[in-house]
Formats: C-alpha cells, sequence, structure tokens
C-alpha cells in the first residue's frame, strides 16, 4: 500500500484571474495574493475601469506601492508579478488594443457582457459588433479574458454560461481562428466539455469554489451569501465534471481563483454582491479538492504550468511546500474602514496547508 503524501512541494503557482480592487482594499488583498503567487493577472472592473494602457501602468503602480509597504517575506515581494487586462467597453478601439500590446505592461484583454456580474455595467452590449478590435488582439497575439455568460434578462441565470457558449463563444472561434481565448471562472460540464473540444487556444481557468462546491451547498439549510459568486454554482453533477477536468491533467485547465472581496455586511446583506473571497486560502483549497479525488500528482500543472504555457511564459522557478497538516480557514479578516472580508468556508477545516 502506497503511503499517504505528507508534504507537496510545488513550482510557485499563478494565478491567472483575481480581483486585488483598488485603494485601501489593496491593503488585505495585495499581501495576500503575494504569499502564494508570483504572477497574478488582475481583472480591470475597478470604479471607474481600467480602459487603457496608461490606467493600467498606474494601477500596477499603486498595487506595487502596497506590496513594498506590506508585512510579508522579502522573498515573496521579489516574486510577485502583478499583470494588468484592459477592460473592453463598446468604445474600446483598435488603438487602444495596439497601445496596450506595445506598452508592454497589458497581458490581456476582458470582455464583460454589459450587466452579468460586479462592476459591469460599462461592458460590452453588442459582442459580435467588436470585430475590428477582436482582429488587432488577434494581430497582437493578446488574449481574449471572457465572462462567458448572457445577459438577456429571460434567459434563466443557470443557463446563462451554457447559452454564452451556443450563441457567441463559437461565432468568435470561428471568426478569429488565431484569437487566444481564455473561459473565465467555467462551471458546467458543457463549458469543460467545450473547451475540451477546442484546439490549444482555448483555455479555461477554475476557481476553488466551483470544483469543491455546488447550488446545494449555497441552498440548503439555509442560504450562504459567501459562496455567492457569478457565473453561479450549478449542480453537482457540474461540479464533478469540473474537478474531474481539472485534476486530468489537460493543459487546457489552469488556475484562476476569481478571489473577488466585498465587505461582510456587502454580502450579508437583502441583495447580496457576488464575490467568493478566497486567495489567502487558495492552495490549501485546490490541495484538498485535488486530494479528495486522489489526484494530488496533478495539481502542480494545473497550479503552476499549464497558465504560463497558455500565455507563452516560462514558469517559475521557486517553490511552495504544502504540508498535510490541518488549517482552519480564518472566519474574517480585517478589511478597510473597519469593515471585515469572510473568506470560502470561513472557520472549515482543511487537511492542506502551506509549509512556513
Ligand atoms: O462573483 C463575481 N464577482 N463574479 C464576477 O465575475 C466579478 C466578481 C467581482 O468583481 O466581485
Ligand atoms: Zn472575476
Amino acid at each position: 500500500m502506497t503511503q499517504p503524501i505528507k508534504e507537496l512541494t510545488l513550482l510557485q503557482p499563478d494565478d491567472w484571474h483575481i480581483h486585488l480592487r483598488d485603494d485601501a482594499a489593496l491593503a488585505t488583498t495585495v499581501p495576500h495574493a503575494a504569499t502564494s503567487f508570483n504572477r497574478v493577472i488582475c481583472m480591470p472592473n475597478l470604479v471607474p475601469p481600467v480602459k487603457n494602457a496608461d490606467d493600467a501602468r498606474a494601477y500596477r503602480e499603486r498595487i506595487m506601492q502596497q506590496l513594498a509597504t506590506s508585512d510579508i517575506s522579502a522573498a515573496r515581494k521579489a516574486t510577485f508579478d502583478p499583470r494588468m487586462t484592459l477592460y473592453m467597453t463598446d468604445h474600446t478601439s483598435v488603438q487602444d488594443i495596439e497601445i496596450a500590446a506595445k506598452s508592454g505592461i497589458v497581458q490581456a484583454v476582458k470582455l464583460y457582457p454589459a450587466g452579468a456580474t460586479t462592476n459591469s455595467a460599462d461592458g460590452v452590449t453588442d459582442i459580435l459588433a467588436c470585430a475590428d478590435v477582436f482582429a488587432a488582439m488577434e494581430k497582437y497575439n493578446l488574449p481574449l479574458l471572457l465572462h462567458g455568460e448572457v445577459t438577456h434578462a429571460h434567459v434563466d441565470i443557470f443557463d446563462r454560461e451554457k447559452r454564452f457558449l451556443d450563441e457567441v463563444l463559437g461565432k468568435i472561434i470561428a471568426s478569429f481562428p488565431t484569437l487566444k481565448i481564455v473561459l473565465e471562472h467555467i462551471t458546467t460540464s458543457d463549458a469543460a466539455d467545450f473547451v475540451l473540444a477546442q484546439g490549444n487556444r482555448i483555455g479555461a481557468t477554475i476557481t476553488p469554489q466551483h470544483m469543491m462546491l455546488n447550488r446545494n451547498d449555497m441552498l440548503l439549510g439555509g442560504i450562504k451569501p459567501h459562496m455567492y459568486c457569478l457565473p453561479i454554482l450549478k449542480r453537482a453533477t457540474h461540479q464533478q465534471a469540473l474537478l474531474a477536468v481539472a485534476t486530468s491533467g489537460s493543459p487546457k485547465f489552469f488556475l484562476g481563483t476569481d478571489s473577488a472581496p466585498h465587505a461582510t455586511d456587502k454580502k450579508e446583506a437583502a441583495c447580496g454582491c457576488a464575490g467568493c473571497y478566497s486567495s489567502a486560502t487558495a492552495l490549501p483549497l485546490y490541495a484538498t479538492a485535488f486530494d479528495s479525488v486522489g489526484k494530488l500528482d496533478k495539481l502542480e500543472g494545473f497550479t503552476s504550468r499549464f497558465g504560463a504555457e497558455f500565455y507563452g511564459l516560462p514558469v517559475n522557478t521557486n517553490t511552495v511546500t504544502l504540508i498535510n497538516t490541518p488549517m482552519q480557514i480564518p472566519t474574517h479578516y480585517p478589511y478597510f474602514n473597519g469593515s471585515t472580508l469572510t473568506p470560502l468556508m470561513a472557520g472549515e477545516t482543511l487537511p492542506w496547508s502551506i509549509k512556513d
């Protein structure tokens, strides 16, 4: 009988989808992200959004200023590398893309269908009308990161991702044959199958919550607002399909936490915000998920190799060690202006932790 794994050393992971927010929020989010990740792809849905290379440069500067004053090790500070994205609007121009590509500071372009989620009011209203911008991204090899949900009011919230695949994504892929696309935070077996059926220029990120939880966890025995995110958790069969592809060793699926902080009182409200905060405990969460199906040997590809390969970047050379010692997820963290942040699965005990 093989012995259970006690320690697991991985190449340092990257987070290919994170929300750090801005200003005072950075004092919490930046050290949490920098403790676990080297590169992080920073979502641009600030208020106002990050719309051009100048906005992206200024935002990165604010993150780096926060990093400098954060109480984390010099080694973690040295390798933390926030990568910027542009927020695509109806007014994004070919020139915006060209300048962004040449700036060396913008890693990708994020498309939110208008109204799909938090701070998406400036998002794109007619995706199929964006041909010239997609063509420019294709020309300059800037990947398109998609929040893949249709937003028509009459479409059921649980069907929005599948409808996006059927009605929008297939058309974009066919029209722009070399455009790199990441379908972000996939939530269904339909999305997993769709991505598997495409060539290597189409990838997907998977969050901890979508591989560990389903809508029963969120809705049975009382509503759990800290499990509410968009795209919303789906039924258990979808959760199982996501865990299966994430742990399959397919390079098309890689780590993107979608860690999305909202103060506790904004989540525990009559109209609560969408987003799960997982950044500080993401590695133990993913390790627990992979371990649950006996696939810890597939963890490093997902956390530390496939995303870099997709973006055409070198894999990291430093490492992190996970240890099979239980840890309790904090019930909350301090956030700005005296508020708190409640993380995903707050107060629960995970079998894996990060070795100091
Ligand atoms: O749940 C979510 N929260 N989904 C998103 O797409 C955005 C995010 C946020 O910014 O809070
Ligand atoms: Zn997100």
